[in-house]
């Protein structure tokens, strides 16, 4: 696939593992739209990427006139999308017990509901050009009961199926549908999500025994959008973790 006639969209693309994603497929030759929510987090992005590849722009993904006029604007005026990157996320580390059901309104509205927007506004314009790579941002929260991730975790599970859903709905399109699982990311997601006994929690549940940085999620993310490289892989969760899904009993 020639990069340079395609663009990849990413969502919540304005800071943490969305930025570092950005940044990453530029330097490849992808062009790159960054959406995001936050306008101040938008201009900071755009002033950190001076390129004719790069463009920037505020977006609510629970918003679905916007995300639909977005995609319009962006394939009309930039260039067709090929790929999307489903990153715009929240979390809050809450006990279920104390868990209201507006937090879990608002988070699966965000999570959940905000990537299946964009998902399905993207891949019906991609249905036509038969081809195209989707991956969503779960979260090992998705895939196991942490501590305080009642509303959060049930959003990335949600995310997980989804994406099982679109890769065998959309496989006859050619569209391939993936999910990541991050373990620990040191973004300031994480910086106001994990306070400092609950970092102690995760480094003893986390063989390599760290938090990654956002850019260590690039390398994964990069290779499921290429077709060249990972052209017969959908439906699939790739964790990216430290060994956090694997472990059971580990070393303290
Ligand atoms: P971050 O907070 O640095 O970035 C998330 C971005 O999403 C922010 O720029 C925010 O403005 C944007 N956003 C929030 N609501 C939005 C909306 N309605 N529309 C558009 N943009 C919106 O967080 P981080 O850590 O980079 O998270 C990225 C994704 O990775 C999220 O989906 C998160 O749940 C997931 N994740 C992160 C992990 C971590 O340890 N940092 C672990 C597992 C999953």
């Amino acid at each position: 696939m020639d990069f340079n006639a395609y663009a990849v969209l990413i969502t919540g693309g304005a800071s943490g593992i969305g930025l570092a994603v950005a940044h990453s497929l530029l330097e490849e030759g992808w062009k790159v739209v960054v959406a995001d929510v936050d306008a101040n987090s938008i201009d900071a992005a755009r002033a950190s990427m001076p390129s004719d590849h790069a463009r920037c722009v505020v977006l609510d993904v629970t918003d679905e006139a916007a995300v639909a006029d977005t995609l319009e604007h962006v394939e009309r005026h930039f260039a067709p999308l090929a790929g999307l990157v489903n990153c715009a996320g929240i979390g809050r580390d809450v006990p279920f017990l104390d868990t209201d059901v507006a937090l879990l309104r608002r988070t699966l509205e965000v999570n959940l509901v905000g990537t299946f927007v964009v998902a399905r506004e993207t891949a019906r314009r991609m249905r036509g050009r038969g081809h195209g790579a989707i991956v969503n941002i779960t979260s090992v929260s998705g895939l196991r009961g942490n501590l305080g991730r009642a509303a959060y975790g049930a959003s990335k599970g949600g995310v997980v199926t989804l994406t099982q859903v679109m890769a065998i709905e959309l496989a006859e399109y050619g569209i391939r549908v993936n999910a990541v699982a991050p373990g620990p990311i040191d973004t300031p997601l994480v910086s106001r999500m994990h306070a400092p006994e609950a970092r102690q929690r995760w480094l003893a549940h986390v063989p390599q025994k760290r938090y990654a940085e956002p850019s260590e999620l690039s390398g994964t993310i990069s290779w499921l959008l290429d077709d060249r490289r990972s052209g017969y892989v959908t439906g699939q969760v790739i964790c990216v973790d430290g060994g956090f899904i694997a472990g059971g009993l580990i070393r303290a």
